[in-house]
């Protein structure tokens, strides 16, 4: 009799007490499967050492119960089963994880929940009979330009070699091939996707088209993609490199932008960016240039008007190629880090006011900021050459087309700070460089809705800025293709179609 009472109140206990961790139970339901070898728990070293991947360390300050690291498409189709069987009070919580460059907290990772780490998912296998490199979600850009680069070929790729695939993909991706051919998700042929049903499905022209079209710019809120077929194209080396100047030239780079921008269609291998640039370790107030041509030719013309501005302090341009490029803006993964990013009209009274307010914000900074930091804010031509042959190659939904042919200005401050204390001081200056430029931007009608989502903070709204088609459309694929909504309310990170009114 005491025995079967004791019995009885163990067994009323035990899901009681399980339901108290949740997460615990989502770790064990995956342990209690083939993925068992595939998990990493808190306290092992290949565990900590995933962590410190991550980008920025914020994301790495975030502990997941455990991390799932499958190792091909049928492993990540088994863990969100697996995931979404678990039934409780709860349901698991998991966040998608490709190269973890996102800077902001949770979008690639997750505090008492499962990380699926696309670490394994990384092959490069190059199609020469088709034209196109098959690429796994976890590769870096490293790995697709060192695979490609000694065949002659490349695909439209990152700048910088530690960045992911998967994310960087899935919400547009800029190239220095892009003015030719267009931007990454429009160069993607075909994705392979894990549904939140845990079906397997391709989504192209015409395969799930509508699935095809969201991924381009949806980022993770219909699926994880666990393969990629990206275009590619003939290729024989690069140009370009860095250029330093006193900040003094500023009105001349911008004067120079602006006409290198409107020229993109007359001069589609060659790319720019212009950034005012503070680092505290060298204490100078100083515009870093990077100058990039898609052929090894030296010093095209396309670049007269920057070449035309004296007193560089530093100049790194080359006949070079895309590994060595890339490998030259490798991100480090020792700092916090905020992105933000605005659109505006490429107008020099925006550019000019956009850079009073940078001097404002950084005297701001100068003034509290302690330890070793660093801002840089980048200012890339938008022009219509990134997204002409969009339409043709299925569509994104990004929105760029509604804008009638305007080349367009994509700003972004990028902030790197040590130490939890200081957050606050930096988010807020990332806020106030972008939340004042827009205003100004707004009071002379030179502004722009579009957000660009992989540069978007967490406090910003890119897929509301798509336009309501878009949004519709979003919407859409996300009920027929996750009803039960696990990517809206299971996966926390990253901008949820749900949450855009
Ligand atoms: C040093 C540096 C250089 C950069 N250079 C460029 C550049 O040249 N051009 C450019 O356009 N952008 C650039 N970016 C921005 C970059 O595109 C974004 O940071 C991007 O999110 C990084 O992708 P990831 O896979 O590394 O990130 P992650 O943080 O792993 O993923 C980003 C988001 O995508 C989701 N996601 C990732 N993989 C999948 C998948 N397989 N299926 C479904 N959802 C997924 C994640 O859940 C997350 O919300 C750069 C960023 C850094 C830090
Ligand atoms: C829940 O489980 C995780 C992973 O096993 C563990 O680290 C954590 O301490 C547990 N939390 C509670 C409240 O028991
Ligand atoms: C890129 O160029 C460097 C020399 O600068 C060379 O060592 C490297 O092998 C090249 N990479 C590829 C993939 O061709
Ligand atoms: C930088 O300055 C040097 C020295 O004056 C000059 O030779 C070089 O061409 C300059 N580079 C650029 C990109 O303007």
């Amino acid at each position: 009799m005491f025995g079967l009472k004791v019995t009885l109140l163990a067994a009323a206990l035990t899901p009681l007490a399980v339901a108290q961790n949740e997460t615990d139970l989502c770790c064990t339901a995956l342990a209690g499967s083939s993925l068992k070898a595939r998990l990493l728990y808190p306290g092992q070293t290949a565990f900590e050492s995933r962590l410190d991947s991550y980008f920025d360390v914020k994301q790495q300050s975030l502990t997941p119960s455990c991390i799932v690291q499958p190792k091909n498409t049928k492993e990540v189709a088994l863990t969100i089963k697996t995931l979404t069987a678990v039934s409780s009070a709860k349901s698991c919580k998991f966040a998608i994880r490709s190269g973890g460059h996102t800077p902001y907290a949770g979008a690639s990772n997750i505090e008492d929940g499962v990380t699926i780490d696309l670490q394994y998912i990384s092959a490069v296998q190059y199609d020469s009979k088709n034209s196109l490199v098959k690429v796994g979600p976890g590769a870096r850009w490293n790995d697709v330009f060192t695979t490609l680069e000694p065949l002659g070929v490349i695909t439209t790729g990152g700048r910088s070699s530690t960045v992911g695939v998967g994310g960087l993909t899935l919400g547009g991706g800029i190239s220095y091939f892009s003015p030719e051919h267009g931007l990454i998700c429009d160069n993607v042929l075909e994705f392979e996707v894990v549904l939140a049903d845990s079906r397997v499905v391709t989504a192209s022209k015409t395969q799930n088209p509508d699935l095809f079209t969201v991924l381009k710019g949806g980022n993770n809120n219909f699926g994880i993609v666990t393969q990629i077929k990206f275009r590619t194209f003939k290729y024989d080396g690069m140009w370009g490199g860095l250029v330093v100047y006193p900040e003094t030239t500023i009105q001349d780079q911008f004067k120079a932008l602006i006409k290198f921008s409107n020229n993109v269609d007359k001069n589609v291998k060659s790319s720019a960016i212009v950034m005012p640039v503070y680092q505290s370790s060298v204490g100078a107030d100083l515009i870093l240039n990077a100058y990039d041509h898609a052929e090894p030719v030296v010093r095209p013309a396309a670049f007269d008007e920057f070449l035309a501005i004296p007193g560089n302090v530093s100049d790194s341009t080359a006949v070079t190629n895309m590994s060595d490029l890339a490998a030259a803006l490798e991100g480090s993964t020792t700092s916090s880090v905020y992105f933000g990013t605005l659109t505006f009209a490429n107008d020099l009274r925006v550019m000019t006011e956009a850079h009073e307010i940078y001097k404002d914000v950084l005297a701001n900074l100068k003034a509290r900021a302690t330890g070793d930091w660093q801002i840089y804010v980048l200012y890339q031509p938008l022009p219509p050459a990134y997204w002409k042959d969009s339409a043709a190659r299925g569509g994104n939904v990004l929105g760029l087309e509604r804008f009638n042919g305007q080349t367009l200005c994509l700003y972004q401050p990028y902030i790197s700070w040590q130490g939890a204390e200081q957050d606050a001081l930096f988010q807020q200056a990332g806020a106030d460089l972008v939340n004042r430029i827009r205003a100004y931007a707004v009071s002379i009608g030179a502004d722009n809705p579009y957000l660009y989502l992989d540069y978007a903070d967490n406090t910003q709204d890119p897929l509301t800025g798509y336009g309501a088609e878009n949004v519709k459309k979003m919407k859409a694929a996300a009920k027929k293709y996750d009803p039960k909504q696990i990517f809206q309310k299971n996966v926390p990170g990253g901008f949820k179609i749900s949450k855009v009114a």
